[in-house]
């Protein structure tokens, strides 16, 4: 493939670098367009052929269905390695010593204490808020207990930063589910690895034991694991973005749990939850809704269908579903949402319309079928993504402030009026 590309424009040619990444992507650099054509700009909405920037954590294949961290498929990473083991390597690059790994361990266990303060901000919200709404503002409020901006020069002040959210972040997500039921925060317990202190934050209460069973615990650490990174989705841009204004660490995480918030992204798995609930209520009448899913009048989707990216199987929804098969066997469970979910894809995969527009389930659609066997509210559902995503966005902020990117501040094409004078009252 050529070099260079060339466009034709009011009879003008303008030639731009092509370049081309490891993985035989290739892509067309057009930071000099609106230089070299006195103004002219591409028009994108929603992005959809446009790369915001070069990076080295993760790469996707939409076509092949492939899903890599650093190189390495996320189909060993989910069998072989820890959540926090993951998070190091998506991190910092690499997978991490046994002695780097226990360091880092530790070192978050060191930063699990939350301010007591946060506690009176936790109880000024209503019981009802949503947890996704409580998250976004107390990892907002974190700023207020750390005012330093971190100093992207300084490892020390960048690792030191990482650990301490590392730590802090599951104590707050779960604070939040326990203000939704009047329950007493509890606090992190640093005898215990992440995920065991992640379960014991959400459901232990003070007047009895809680148990932790291990079947559980990996397949919560699998799963969260699937949800690392997945390269410039929605809320990973937006922290990009956030960050690029110079904004701090935790200020651009606090905007990136918003976006993740929305029901077309992580607020999917929720959605998927309360769809599934609806048919069952319906009388399993998995046709009605395929039906719905494809009549263009109306606004129904199938929830934990389609990518922006995966034209193909979703890997992350393939390893979701056997995850979830081996749960319920283990734990001998039985949940009829799971077989509607199982009866709803096997017809969507036959369906015409989802072929033609390649829309497979991705990542959502069984994710929100073990949480539920674990006991984990639906409410909670996209809290967990955001634990899960949690150092994938640690991972893209600290690229993007290290190759010292400009602000983002994307273009527009003006449709509006023309000039005209301003008009009087009388004459409006
Ligand atoms: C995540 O980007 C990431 O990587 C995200 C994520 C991550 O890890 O960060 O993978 C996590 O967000 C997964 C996606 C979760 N969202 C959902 O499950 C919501 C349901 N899915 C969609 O709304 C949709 O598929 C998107 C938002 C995921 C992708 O939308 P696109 O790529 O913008 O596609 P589109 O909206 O332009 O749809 C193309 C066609 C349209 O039909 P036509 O106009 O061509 O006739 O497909 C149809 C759409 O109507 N379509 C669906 C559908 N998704 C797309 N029709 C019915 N049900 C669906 N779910």
């Amino acid at each position: 493939m050529s070099d260079k590309a060339i466009l034709e424009l009011d009879g003008k040619k303008f030639e731009f670098p092509v370049f081309k990444g490891p993985e035989n992507e290739t892509a067309i650099d057009i930071s000099t367009l609106r230089g070299s054509t006195n103004g002219v700009i591409t028009l994108d909405p929603g992005f959809k052929n446009t790369g915001s920037c070069e990076s080295k954590i993760t790469f996707l294949d939409g076509e092949k269905g492939i899903l890599r961290h650093r190189g390495y498929a996320i189909e060993e990473l989910t069998k072989k390695a820890s959540f926090l083991e993951v998070a190091f390597l998506v991190i910092f690059g690499e997978l991490p010593t046994k002695a780097e790994l226990k360091k880092f361990e530790d070192d978050i266990k060191s930063h699990s204490l939350v301010n007591e303060e946060m506690k009176d901000i936790v109880v000024g919200f209503p019981k009802s808020a949503h947890p996704m709404g409580m998250l976004s503002s107390f990892t907002s409020a974190l700023t207020s207990f750390n005012p330093g901006v971190v100093d992207i020069n300084s490892k020390e002040d960048m690792y030191n930063a990482i650990v301490k959210i590392l730590g802090k972040f599951p104590v707050l997500a779960t604070w939040a589910h326990r203000r939704n039921h009047g329950l007493p925060l509890n606090y992190a317990d640093n005898s215990l690895g992440y995920i065991e202190n992640l379960m014991q934050l959400m459901f232990k209460i003070p007047t009895e034991d809680y148990k932790i069973n291990p079947i559980a615990v990996k397949a919560l650490d699998e799963l969260l694991i699937l949800h690392e990174d997945h390269e410039q989705n929605c809320s990973t841009s937006t922290v990009r973005i956030v960050g690029s204004s110079g904004a701090g660490l935790f200020a651009s995480l606090a905007a990136g749990v918003s976006a993740l918030w929305g029901p077309l992204h992580g607020g999917a798995n929720q959605a998927v939850i309360e769809m599934l609930e609806a048919i069952q209520k319906d009388g399993g009448d998995v046709a009605k809704y395929i039906a719905k899913a494809k009549d263009k009048n109306d606004p129904f989707r199938l929830m934990g269908f389609g990518h922006r990216v995966y034209k193909n199987f979703d890997p992350r929804a393939r390893i979701i579903k056997n995850a979830a098969d081996e749960l319920f066997e283990d734990l001998n469970l039985n949940d009829p949402i799971l077989d509607i979910a199982k009866h709803l894809e096997e017809v969507a995969l036959k369906d015409e319309y989802f072929a033609e527009r390649k829309l497979y389930p991705n990542v959502d659609f069984y994710s929100g079928i073990i949480y539920r066997a674990l006991g984990i509210p639906v409410s909670m559902f996209t809290v967990m993504f955001a634990i899960g995503r949690l150092p994938g966005w640690i991972a893209q902020w600290k690229e993007m402030r290290e190759n010292g990117e400009p602000i983002g501040r994307p273009r527009q094409l003006y449709t509006g009026e023309t000039l005209r004078s301003f008009l009087p009252f009388e004459k409006r």
